[in-house]
């Protein structure tokens, strides 16, 4: 593995507004990785049209993800920032790829398998084939490191699966096999409603999450009405684990204050929830209340982001298209 340059790569699906799950699971970690690593961040817009999206919601969508990584600190001067259609490579990378992925391999993605439910007939045949969209993402650029939510770990498996078989079916030794990198506490932040389930934009009720563009207030309102239990916070880590939603306010707080989670529960075991919703809501509120203000100077600067989109369709494309011409020559297209 030694022979391939360090590179991190990951992918943020425009399809919504960002909540805490994902600043807290991935982009506070896009902007730690940053300091050691040449970084490459996409806006996957195709990997948001494996479902329906509507194309207006689509285009600003697209557009606040990107103001929501450079409000969070991704500095697109020194790494890369770009939307994943504008460099051509990705779906001509993506169709080898679909060559060299196995059918049996897909259908055991579970993601793909919640997704499609009972409906499988019926998806689109890019709900089946998006992780190999992925593995040419992150393959497009040889990364070799790929910060993700530990949902995503199972597609990151089969991206190494697609690389050692092209490699093997080849006979090269050309792409690495790129590595996760999960973590802390919080990379699973679970709904405030139900703390067996993920926050999700695709939940119904609004106070399951924590969006980077909610008001002081409404962080505030959201943590106060979290669903808690009429008891003190638990002293040790087994109970703690017997109840979702006081672990996941722990959780988060801890990711929060970069801490240990038995630490912070340390500080708060016999204490009343109120009292640590009250310093969640506030820590919330201190991070994300500068985030969201630059994510609306932002997108009040439409030109700004524009110019700073085509930058990055210029930076990336000038990795990956000689990497996809060496791709040509070694399946014979060239
Ligand atoms: N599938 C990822 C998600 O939904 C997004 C993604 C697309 C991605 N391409 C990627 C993540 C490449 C990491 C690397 O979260």
């Amino acid at each position: 593995m030694t022979k391939f340059q360090q590179r991190v790569f990951s992918g943020v699906q425009p399809t919504g507004a960002l909540h805490l799950g994902n600043y807290l699971g991935a982009i506070k970690n896009f902007v730690e990785l940053q300091k050691k690593y040449e970084c490459v961040y996409c806006v996957v817009d195709q990997h948001a049209i494996t479902v329906d999206q509507n194309p207006s919601e689509l285009r600003s969508n697209i557009l606040e993800v990107l103001a929501s990584f450079i409000a969070a600190g991704v500095d697109y001067k020194k790494q890369i920032i770009f939307q994943q259609s504008s460099v051509p490579a990705h779906s001509q990378l993506s169709w080898i790829f679909n060559c060299v992925s196995r059918i049996g391999w897909l259908n055991r993605m579970t993601q793909f398998k919640d997704k499609a439910g009972k409906n499988r007939e019926n998806v689109s045949v890019g709900l089946m084939v998006y992780p190999n969209l992925m593995a040419a993402d992150i393959l497009a650029y040889l990364a070799t490191h790929v910060p993700v939510g530990d949902d995503q770990k199972q597609h990151l498996e089969l991206s190494r699966d697609i690389a050692q078989k092209f490699n093997n079916d080849f006979g090269v030794d050309f792409f690495p096999l790129p590595e996760p990198l999960i973590y802390g506490n919080a990379t699973r932040v679970m709904s405030l409603r139900d703390g067996t389930k993920k926050m999700s934009k695709s939940d119904p009720s609004e106070f399951s999450r924590i969006l980077l563009t909610d008001e002081d207030e409404v962080i505030i309102s959201k943590v106060r009405k979290a669903k808690s239990d009429s008891e003190l916070i638990p002293s040790s880590t087994e109970d703690l684990n017997s109840k979702p939603e006081c672990l996941n306010l722990i959780n988060i707080l801890s990711a929060c204050l970069n801490k240990d989670s038995s630490e912070t529960l340390r500080s708060y075991s016999g204490k009343e929830y109120s009292i640590l919703k009250k310093d969640l809501g506030d820590s919330l509120v201190q991070i994300i209340s500068p985030i969201r203000k630059e994510i609306h100077n932002l997108l009040n600067n439409k030109d700004e982001l524009s110019n700073i989109l085509s930058t990055g369709t210029e930076k990336a494309s000038a990795i990956a298209n000689p990497i996809l011409a060496d791709i040509y020559k070694i399946v014979g297209f060239k």
